[in-house]
């Protein structure tokens, strides 16, 4: 039996749309949706080794060093980094069913810490990661702007960073979800939010699914 995992989340709401991560037939069934996530929203074949490989390139270096995978769900991002020689990989999420299901996953893996805990309160020290990644969560977060925050106060300078996230497209289906609680935001929008907190980065999306990859700068370098 593995040990609990402490309880570390601030209280803020739970929308609609997060509630279903705390399910656990949501969280057996995840890795299977997620194995076509972006072929669906890009209208392409595209492949989790190909999502990796790009997510592994921007967090270069990756041996031996420190990451955070934000809103981990069952880990997918955790242990592809660990496979790339990451030394730890924190795996934050709000959920607790997402996170034993990323415990069990990521089993033989050495390096894989939990972190039950919300992305708006990330309880770590300032200045301890070399790269932060997020998929597909960004959509879900109550309140990005506070999450930018952290990410700029946990990360190293020079850290890195890594988005997946679903564009805007202004479909029907985008607004009905969006009275859900989630966010559909362009990526102008979320670039504009990332470099107001030292974040350089640059951007992409191919039909509904976006990416970012860049660094945080200190003021004055
Ligand atoms: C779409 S899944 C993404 C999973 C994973 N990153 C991936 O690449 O497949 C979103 C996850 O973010 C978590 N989440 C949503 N809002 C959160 C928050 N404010 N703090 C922490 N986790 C959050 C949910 O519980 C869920 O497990």
């Amino acid at each position: 039996m593995s040990k609990p995992i402490p309880d570390q989340r601030r209280r803020l709401p739970i929308t609609l749309a997060v509630r279903t991560n705390l399910l656990a037939p949501t969280a057996w069934g995840y890795e299977l949706w997620r194995a076509r996530a972006l072929s669906q929203l890009s209208g392409r074949r595209f492949p989790l080794s190909e999502e990796f490989t790009r997510m592994i390139e921007a967090m270069q270096p990756v041996q031996g060093g420190v990451f955070l995978d934000l809103g981990t769900s069952t880990g997918l991002y955790a242990r592809a980094l660990l496979e790339a020689g990451a030394a730890k990989v924190y795996g934050l999420d709000l959920s607790p069913a997402m996170l034993r299901e990323a415990v069990r996953r990521s089993r033989g893996f050495e390096g894989f810490s939990p972190l039950l805990a919300r992305a708006e309160a990330i309880p770590l020290p300032a200045d301890s990661l070399d790269g932060v990644v997020v998929g597909g969560s960004w959509n879900e977060f109550y309140d990005p702007a506070a999450v930018v925050k952290e990410m700029q106060r946990t990360l190293k300078p020079g850290g890195r960073v890594w988005i997946m996230f679903t564009h805007r497209s202004g479909s029907r289906l985008q607004r009905v979800l969006e009275r859900t609680g989630l966010r559909f935001p362009t990526l102008e929008e979320l670039t504009a939010l990332l470099e107001r907190h030292e974040f350089r980065v640059r951007g992409w999306h191919e039909k509904s699914v976006g990416f970012v990859a860049g660094t945080m700068v200190s003021l004055g370098e």
